[in-house]
C-alpha cells in the first residue's frame, strides 16, 4: 500500500510503499477513504509528543471501510463505514478505565502517534477506538469530525452553557470553523475571535453572529461590550492570543483551552476570583462521542469546509494548514 511518513524529528513527509497491515486481536483493517490533517499532527512532524518513535503514519481524522476484522471482533462487520479519531485505544483496567472514564486512561493509544495512522491506504485500529459514520456524510466530511469535530462539539456540550449565553471562539481553524456551528446551533451568541478580517464573511455564514478583529481591536473590550462571555473556546495554539482575552470573560465565565500549546498564559487570582472565572482544558473524547458528534452534525447538517488533495500532495496540503492558508480543514483522500 501507499502510505506517508514521517522518518525522523522534523523530517520532510515521504511517501512509501509499506506492507498492507493485517489486523491483530481485536483491531480492525480500514481501507482509508478520508483523512483530515489536523493542527495536532505538528508533534509527529515535529517529534514532540511523548514517546513517539520513527518511521511513523500521522492521521487521526480517519474515515473508511472495515476491510477485515481480527480475532475476537464481533461488533464491525467487513463492508461498514467506520472512522477512528485522536483517542486510539484504551487498556479498560487503569483507575480511569474502571471507572469508565476512557478518555482518561494511562495506557491510552493515539492513532497516527502510537500506531501508523491515516496518511496511508490502509490502517488497523483497536475496535474500541471506532465509530459508525452516519449515512448522511460523505467519507470527507466526516473525517475532520474525528477530531476537529469531537473536540470542539464535546468541549461545548459538557462545559455548561446554556441557550443563548455569549460564546466566543477564539482562532477560526479547523477547530474553531466548526465550534461556531456547533455553538450556534446549540443556540448560543456566538463570537468569532480571528486575527483578520480575511474570515469575517465565512465565520458569518458559519453562523457567527459577531466577528472580532484582533488586528484592530481589544478582544477583551470588545467581549465585555457584548455583556463578557460565559465561554471563550480557545483552539488557536498562541499564549499571547489565549492571554488577550481573559479579560474578556463574564461572571462564572470560563476560558475552556483546546489549543495545544506548551506555552504558558499569563492570568492572574485577581482577574478570576471577582466574578467565579476559571480557566480549564478539555482532551478529544472517546469513539462514543465521536459517533454522538458525527448525529449532532447529521442531524444539525453541520459539515466542515474542505480543501481535498491526494496523497502525493501530502506537502502542499500540510503547508496549507500549518500556514493558516486552508479554508477551514485539508482532507487527504488515498
Ligand atoms: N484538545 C484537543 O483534544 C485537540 C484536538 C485537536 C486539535 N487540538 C489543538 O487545537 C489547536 C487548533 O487546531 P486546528 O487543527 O484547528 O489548527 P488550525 O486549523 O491550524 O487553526 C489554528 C488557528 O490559529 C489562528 N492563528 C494562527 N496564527 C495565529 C497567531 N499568530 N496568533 C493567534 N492566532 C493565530 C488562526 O485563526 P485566525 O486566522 O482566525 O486567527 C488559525 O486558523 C492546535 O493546537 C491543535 O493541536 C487539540
Ligand atoms: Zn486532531
Amino acid at each position: 500500500m501507499k502510505a506517508v511518513q514521517v522518518q525522523e524529528k522534523g523530517g520532510d513527509f515521504v511517501l512509501v510503499d509499506m506492507e498492507k497491515p493485517s489486523p491483530k486481536k481485536n483491531e480492525i483493517l480500514i481501507k482509508v477513504e478520508a483523512c483530515g490533517i489536523c493542527h495536532s499532527d505538528d508533534f509527529v512532524k515535529q517529534g514532540a509528543f511523548p514517546g513517539i518513535e520513527f518511521p511513523r503514519v500521522p492521521g487521526h481524522e480517519v474515515v473508511g471501510i472495515v476491510e477485515e476484522v481480527g480475532e475476537n471482533v464481533n461488533k464491525w462487520k467487513v463492508g461498514q463505514r467506520v472512522g477512528v479519531g485522536w483517542h486510539g485505544g484504551h487498556c479498560f483496567e487503569c483507575e480511569p478505565c474502571r471507572r469508565g472514564d476512557f478518555i482518561s486512561c494511562e495506557n491510552a493509544k493515539i492513532s497516527g502517534i502510537s500506531y501508523d495512522g491515516g496518511y496511508a491506504e490502509y490502517m488497523c485500529a483497536p475496535q474500541e477506538a471506532i465509530a459508525a459514520i452516519p449515512e448522511e456524510l460523505s467519507s470527507a466530511d466526516a473525517a475532520p469530525l474525528l477530531c476537529a469535530g469531537i473536540t470542539t462539539f464535546n468541549a461545548l456540550r459538557n462545559s455548561g452553557i446554556k441557550a443563548g449565553d455569549v460564546v466566543a471562539v477564539q482562532g477560526i481553524g479547523g477547530l474553531g470553523h466548526l465550534a461556531i456551528q456547533y455553538a450556534s446551533k446549540m443556540g448560543m451568541r456566538t463570537v468569532a475571535i480571528s486575527t483578520s478580517d480575511d474570515k469575517k464573511k465565512l465565520a458569518e455564514e458559519l453562523g457567527a453572529h459577531h466577528f472580532i478583529n484582533t488586528g484592530n481591536s481589544d478582544p477583551a473590550e470588545e467581549l465585555q461590550k457584548l455583556g463578557g462571555a460565559k465561554l471563550i473556546l480557545a483552539t488557536a495554539p498562541y499564549a499571547k492570543a489565549i492571554t488577550s482575552v481573559v479579560d474578556g470573560l463574564a461572571i462564572d465565565g470560563k476560558l475552556l483551552m483546546v489549543a495545544a500549546t506548551g506555552e504558558p498564559i499569563q492570568v492572574s487570582p485577581m482577574q478570576l476570583l471577582m466574578g467565579r472565572k476559571s480557566v480549564a482544558g478539555w482532551p478529544s473524547g472517546t469513539a462514543i462521542d465521536s459517533e454522538d458528534t458525527l448525529k449532532f452534525s447529521a442531524m444539525t447538517a453541520t459539515k466542515p469546509m474542505i480543501e481535498e488533495y491526494p496523497l502525493e500532495e501530502v506537502e502542499k496540503a500540510y503547508d496549507r494548514m500549518i500556514n493558516n492558508k486552508a479554508r477551514f480543514r485539508v482532507v487527504l483522500k488515498p
